[in-house]
């Protein structure tokens, strides 16, 4: 009974420090492909002169830097950043890992994966795909929903159009972080300007991620709304959804602001993401609309 009792201690305790030491040190991971897995890397790989300096956006190569051209046009002071190996792997690291935190808006506020599209069916669907590598994520769906007017069902394959590079252990673009005691995605520039070759499971670094369905994902979370500034919802739609009822207008009179109803809102967001052709993506708000409402 004593000995039962400490070992309950002692698995109670590790949990505790497991869950602390997991908070404390946010541990995450994001697909980042070594060159045998990459068609193109840009240092590994034979490539059109990527060394070299940029001047305020113009390339000039180490051999015409070395040239004709006047030294002081290569300094810092006029602009010219030098391009070496080590400045490369430093911009190939934010490529695919850097998220800006923006998986406190995608995951927390968004709620991507509060909804059908789970954590652990997007998972479980890498774990399927990382033998081979695919350019088309397929996940099944984790429970029924009606999303803009749409059903889904439970068990249902959704083509996600994420890459999984061969042998990777997530999507491509997607890195997934604990934080605040939960696992949190967010979305880097390599799940949209990276894609993984069907063939050989390599990614090519800078091609267009032309099936990536970002409108679906987004249709998908539980608060699409939080993007509705970027859809076709308008002033005057979003004003039809704030309902006439009495004693709203009355708490109107008095200096309240009322809200849209929140399912219609909802579903109206959904309908416009769900029409987004997949490798398309709206990265505009459009601000006149919120401006429009004032008035
Ligand atoms: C969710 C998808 C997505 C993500 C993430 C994304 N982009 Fe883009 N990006 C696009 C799309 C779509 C276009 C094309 C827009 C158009 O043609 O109107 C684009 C265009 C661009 C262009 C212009 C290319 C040209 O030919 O003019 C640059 C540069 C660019 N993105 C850089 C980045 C960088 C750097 C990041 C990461 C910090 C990033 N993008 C993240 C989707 C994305």
């Amino acid at each position: 009974m004593k000995r039962r009792y400490w070992i309950g201690i002692n698995i109670f305790v590790a949990v505790i420090v497991l869950y602390v030491g997991l908070n404390l040190l946010e541990p995450g991971y994001a697909v980042k492909p070594p060159a045998e897995l990459s068609f193109n890397h840009p240092i590994e790989h034979e490539m059109n002169d990527v060394l070299g300096y940029d001047i305020w956006g113009l390339s000039v190569s180490e051999k015409e830097a070395k040239g004709e051209m006047d030294p002081s046009m290569l300094s810092l002071h006029n602009g010219a950043v030098k391009i070496d190996a080590a400045f490369v792997e430093k911009g190939r690291d934010l490529f695919y890992e850097k998220t800006f935190n923006n998986e406190v808006y995608i995951t927390d506020v968004l709620g991507v994966l509060d909804g059908p599209l789970s954590i652990m069916n997007i998972g479980k669907a890498v774990l399927q795909a990382r033998k081979e590598g695919t350019d088309n994520l397929k996940v099944e769906l984790a429970e029924d929903a009606i999303e803009g007017g749409r059903e889904f069902k439970k068990g249902e394959v959704m083509e996600t159009g994420l890459d999984v590079p061969k042998g990777a252990f997530g999507p491509l673009g997607m890195p997934i972080k604990f934080k605040e005691g939960r696992l949190k995605a967010g979305v880097t520039c390599a799940a949209c300007h990276a894609t993984v070759d069907r063939e050989t499971g390599k990614v090519i670094e800078g091609a267009p991620n032309a099936d990536f369905d970002a409108g679906l994902i987004l249709a998908l979370a539980s608060n699409s709304t939080a993007y509705f500034t970027n859809t076709d919802v308008d002033a005057e739609k979003l004003k039809s959804f704030i309902s006439e009822q009495e004693w709203v207008k009355e708490k109107e009179r008095n200096g309240y602001v009322a809200l849209p109803n929140v399912q219609a809102l909802e579903d109206a967001v959904d309908r416009n993401l769900l029409q987004w052709p997949k490798g398309n993506f709206d990265s505009t708000m459009d601000l006149h609309q919120l401006v429009h409402l004032k008035g």
